[in-house]
């Protein structure tokens, strides 16, 4: 058994990745194929990947998030902002099965759906890349990659396999700057671990891959590999939310912006139809005064 750190894959992979591990026997054999091709098609119907409908959650006395409504597309990329506080943890977590919401109702392709873990967001083809990206360190990318869902030949783990699908994975979403799959994590720069992260994300028949300020630690020609790879999923036909406090790279990435403002959303407009100035408005007063197309509720109301 391979140790990520001082843990074993497994409990690693519950306490930083949230466990999505799929279901898998005894021998680590996985029911779900890896999909170095990544998601399907852009939907023509126009019907939403995610809905939210007045999704609610509080903790305690804190009301975290209150009547959310949020459409996510397929082959967009929806970016969630708001300040510090807004909510946009809370709501990627409750998506992400972190925090079942206390209101409302999540729709999945259509139908409503009950998230209560991690595993059942996993298994609708919803992957999360958290800000600490849980990568091991110590581990190679193509370990990264599989980790907890190895692909066994008998009883032995069929590494060609593992490595032919991590390459294919990364070379399909034109990361070139990796050197090796053999490479250890730690030898990474913060955009290649990012991108391994992006990947190992896509692989697993991904359908929604959401982002937690994936730019924040990175330098400039790295936050640019990533912004890249994120119009990519996108292209690709998979939906995209995408949070940040950068409006630069919200502008560079998003087709949808969507702000929260103290717990409530108060927009949710073409990224085509705003202007720095209002999202900035929106942000810190949860309304603008300028003429901006869409939905927009005043101050939450
Ligand atoms: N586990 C928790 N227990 C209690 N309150 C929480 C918990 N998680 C979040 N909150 C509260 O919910 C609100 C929204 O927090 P959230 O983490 O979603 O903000 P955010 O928009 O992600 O902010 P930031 O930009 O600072 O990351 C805050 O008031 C926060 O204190
Ligand atoms: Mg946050």
């Amino acid at each position: 058994m391979r140790l990520c750190g001082s843990l074993k894959f497994e409990d690693q992979l519950e306490q930083t990745h949230g466990g999505t591990v799929t279901s898998s026997d005894s021998t680590g054999q996985v029911e779900a194929e890896p999909d170095p091709t990544g998601g399907g098609e852009p939907d023509p119907s126009g019907e939403p990947l995610l809905e939210l409908r007045k999704l609610s959650k509080h903790f305690g006395p804190v009301q975290a998030l209150t009547d959310i409504d949020l459409k996510v597309y397929s082959g967009r990329v929806t970016a969630l902002v708001g300040d510090n506080g807004a909510g946009k943890s809370v709501t990627l977590k409750t998506i992400a099965g972190i925090h079942p919401p206390d209101g409302g109702q999540i729709y999945w392709e259509g139908q409503p759906v009950h998230i209560r873990t991690p595993r059942d967001s996993a298994s609708l083809g919803i992957e999360t890349v958290y800000q600490d990206l849980a990568l091991c360190n110590n581990l190679d990318i193509v370990q990264n990659m599989f980790l907890g869902r190895e692909r066994t030949r008998r009883v032995l783990m069929d590494e060609n396999a593992m490595e032919t699908a991590a390459g294919q994975t990364l070379s399909s979403l034109s990361v070139t700057t990796v050197q090796s799959v053999r490479q250890v994590v730690a030898s990474l720069s913060g955009g290649q671990r990012q991108a391994v992260a992006v990947a190992k994300a896509v692989m697993w028949n991904s359908k929604l891959v959401i982002m937690d300020e994936p730019t924040a630690a990175l330098g400039v020609a790295q936050t640019a590999m990533v912004l890249a790879l994120t119009r990519r999923l996108a292209e690709r036909g998979l939906g995209v939310i995408f949070v940040s406090h950068n409006f630069n790279d919200v502008f560079e990435v998003a087709d949808q912006i969507a702000v929260l403002y103290l717990g409530r959303l108060v927009a949710s407009i073409p990224a085509a139809h705003l202007d720095r100035q209002m999202v900035v408005d929106l942000v810190t007063t949860g309304t603008t005064t300028r003429d901006v197309p869409g939905q927009i509720r005043p101050n939450g109301a």
